[in-house]
């Protein structure tokens, strides 16, 4: 946990200043994908299609419709577009910023991948946490949870705005996720495929998962 949390943040202190333990949840969303986890992940780690598939998400979070995503390079969070109040589905104002979260922190995204199965999703109101259970080859459960303040959560303001937004990446990525589903199936496939040098991170999960399924094999 913690190597995942430096790797793709820099240092623990950064998403110590979210006080995740300290949040609460305030909305919880099941999917059942009908895809394997491991591919779920890689479509999580890249943003290749995020142009085409995320309308609402790239409005946010510009850079995001250029293809570049937020996990390639150590410390980086995706900026807010100018004109974005807040992490919702229409980018109008969220919640106050969380009491520990810098002025570098603010008005950016940032995406945690950490393995085997869990996503840490950061930004200033709230956090987005996914955990996935794998329940067959081609299937996968995930459980979502948007977690805010003790005051947000207590006042019973509404949270649908800000849910709406990942609840709709969701929604898009699951989808795309199915339909690339019986193609990866393909014995092409049983090694990871064909990844491109910016997909390194990817290839480093590839590894990951091939070293715990057969350590006497590394490096091979
Ligand atoms: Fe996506």
């Amino acid at each position: 946990m913690q190597a995942d949390v430096t790797g793709r943040l820099g240092s623990l202190e950064a998403i110590d200043n979210f006080e995740v333990d300290g949040l609460e949840l305030g909305r919880r969303i099941t999917y059942d994908v009908k895809a394997n986890w491991k591919l779920i992940i890689e479509n999580f780690m890249e943003c290749y299609h995020c142009a085409t598939i995320h309308p609402e998400l790239t409005e946010v979070l510009p850079e995001f419709a250029d293809g570049y995503a937020a996990q390639y390079f150590v410390g980086h969070g995706a900026a807010f577009g100018e004109e974005v109040s807040g992490f919702t589905v229409d980018g109008s104002a969220g919640f106050d910023t969380l009491s520990g979260v810098d002025s570098d922190q603010d008005r950016k995204y940032y995406a945690i991948t950490v393995r085997p199965q869990v996503f840490v999703n950061l930004v200033p109101d709230h956090v987005i946490l996914h955990r996935m259970f794998p329940l067959a080859a081609d299937r996968t459960v995930v459980e979502c949870d948007w977690l805010y303040s003790k005051d947000v959560v207590a006042s019973g303001r509404d949270v649908s705005h800000s849910v709406e937004l990942f609840h709709r990446v969701n929604q898009q990525d699951f989808d795309a996720c199915e339909r690339c589903q019986p193609a990866m199936s393909s014995r092409a496939y049983a090694d990871g495929g064909v990844l491109v040098p910016s997909e390194h991170h990817i290839g480093e999960f590839h590894q990951w998962v091939q070293n715990v399924l057969s350590p006497d094999k590394d490096g091979e």
